[in-house]
């Protein structure tokens, strides 16, 4: 049996967690228990995010490849070469039984009694799960959301505002473009419209405070670019765009709104192909569908994810609603496909207003959790991380860090790839999001899923988009977000080398 226990803070100085007791309870119960202890590795990890999709212990299976299996088959052992990853939540620890929940978790590794578990979909990759849809369902009809929480999404941002408005760090920013910009006008190489892009825009505060900004230094230094200035907001929530148009109406004729997908920009801005100077983007690439991959022993895996209702959650749901729990699934997916508002007329008899129906959202994300299995990924030029980008982009920090579980941040990578071709040869890509910047990291604590009120949050993977970037012609850098003391939000630049 392999344990391992992931470094976090959380295990050093005089507060220091005592896994010795957690640790025999693990050594006790698979000792007791009937699994292979040879086939059975522990991966004891702090998940930082209070509310997210894992039980404080939970049992995954590492599927055998299909050369295991024939190998096994020929030995006559049947199916029984598949092994096992037990997950433990250091920080919940203290808050349960411990002997208890191991022993629960081992009793039926291969999941054959029923759990009461109520599935919403099957196994796939997670960057295909229906947690994306609650995601885009959140930005959809994030007014209703905040009306039943009291809270707005940016309470739930690193730091509990948005670094997107951020003053001294838009004026740094608009001061570079224009040193940028009377240079190329020197050359008269200035071209007359000047683009800027801002992607996933929240509830526009980033454009407001740019954009004040932008016309105070333009009129404080006399240099007349404001009228010739074109800001573009994109996002894939209509009522987002709507609320960002609201707050910077006072700017509406140096503005446009586009509905777009953040993970393929050029499909809506192919006549922005190397014109945009600045592309903006905060709190998004950590908000996009992203895979997870697994090394172990050498051998690559692909996480599989499986979104699911815990008994008694649905139990309580399905009371509340009058229907049995087998059924709340269905429910959910439909609220998943039409929305609160358009369920709740579809189903007075089991909404009676509005709220309630958006209280089966908020429960049902609650609630929400995810099985994870581990299957091998034999083929890595087969898997595609994001469009024309094989998974051989991955194996260079695979390799630097032996056995690691990272993610692929495909939503990212698709994004990023995408936006690229946009900017002007002068032109500058820059990202505030939380940031991976080191293979190394993700030995060094839990890097997501986690829940951010309704919605996703995953760290990126930088060293992919750093090896990505530089393979098309760009230098990719990070540095600390410059203007928040001990934050975890990084800044990407991205830029044509010079
Ligand atoms: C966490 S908010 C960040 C908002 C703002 N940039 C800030 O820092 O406060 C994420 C934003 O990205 C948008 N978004 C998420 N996924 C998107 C996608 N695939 N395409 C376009 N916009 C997306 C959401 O609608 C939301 O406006």
């Amino acid at each position: 049996m392999i344990i391992e226990l992931r470094a976090t803070d959380k295990l050093r100085g005089p507060k220091a967690l005592d896994v010795g007791p957690i640790l025999a309870a693990v050594v006790q119960t698979a000792r007791d228990g009937s699994l292979d202890l040879a086939r059975l590795r522990v991966v004891c990890d702090w998940v930082q995010y209070k509310q997210n999709f894992r039980e404080s212990i939970d049992l995954r299976t590492i599927v055998p490849s299909a050369f295991e299996t024939a190998r096994a088959d020929r030995n006559g052992a049947g199916g029984t070469c598949a092994s096992y990853e037990l997950a433990i939540d250091l920080r919940r620890s203290g808050a349960i039984d411990v002997s208890a929940e191991l022993t629960r978790a081992l009793a039926d590794p291969d999941r054959s009694a029923p759990s009461g578990r109520q599935y919403l979909e099957d196994w796939g990759p997670g960057a295909a799960s229906c947690i994306w849809d609650f995601n885009a369902l959140y930005w959809k009809a994030l007014a209703l959301w905040e009306q039943a929480t009291g809270r707005g999404y940016e309470q739930a941002l690193p730091g509990g505002e948005s670094d997107a408005r951020n003053l001294a760090a838009a004026r740094e920013l608009i001061l570079k473009l224009f040193a940028i910009w009377d240079d190329l006008a020197a050359r008269r190489a200035l071209p007359e419209e000047l683009h800027i892009l801002e992607l996933g825009v929240g509830n526009g505060n980033q454009a407001r405070i740019w954009l004040d900004e932008f016309l105070r230094l333009d009129r404080e230094l006399g240099k007349d670019y404001y009228r010739r200035l074109h800001y573009l907001m994109g996002d894939y929530s209509p009522h987002v765009l709507e609320r960002a148009r609201a707050n910077v109406s006072h700017h509406a004729e140096r503005l446009s709104c586009l509905t777009l997908d953040a993970t393929r920009p050029s499909d809506t801005l192919g006549f922005l192909r190397y014109k945009a100077f600045l592309v903006y983007i905060s709190n998004v690439y950590d908000n996009l569908p992203t895979d997870e991959v697994v090394r172990l022993g050498g051998h690559l895996f692909h996480v599989q994810v499986r979104a699911y209702l815990p008994g008694p959650a649905a139990e309580r749901i399905g009371e509340g609603l009058g229907v049995p729990p087998d059924q709340v699934p269905g429910l959910v997916t439909r609220l998943l496909r039409l929305g609160p508002e358009v369920l709740a007329e579809a189903l007075p008899e089991r909404f009676s207003t509005l709220l309630a129906a958006v209280a089966l959202w908020r429960d049902a994300w609650e609630a929400l959790r995810l099985e994870e299995r581990y299957l091998p990924l034999e083929e890595l030029d087969a898997y595609e991380v994001a469009p024309g980008i094989g998974g051989e982009a991955l194996l260079p920090i695979l390799e630097t860090e032996g056995d690691t579980r990272m993610h692929v941040s495909n939503g990212a990578v698709a994004s990023f790839v995408d936006t690229l071709p946009l900017l002007h040869p002068l032109g500058v890509l820059l990202c505030h999001d939380l940031f991976v910047t080191d293979p190394h990291q993700y030995a060094g604590g839990f890097k997501g899923p986690g829940k951010y009120d309704g919605s996703v949050v995953n760290w990126v993977n930088g060293p992919l988009i750093q090896a990505i970037g530089g393979r098309r012609g760009f230098d990719v850098g990070f540095a600390p977000f410059a203007h928040r003391v001990g934050a975890n939000v990084m800044t990407l630049t991205a830029s044509v080398r010079e």
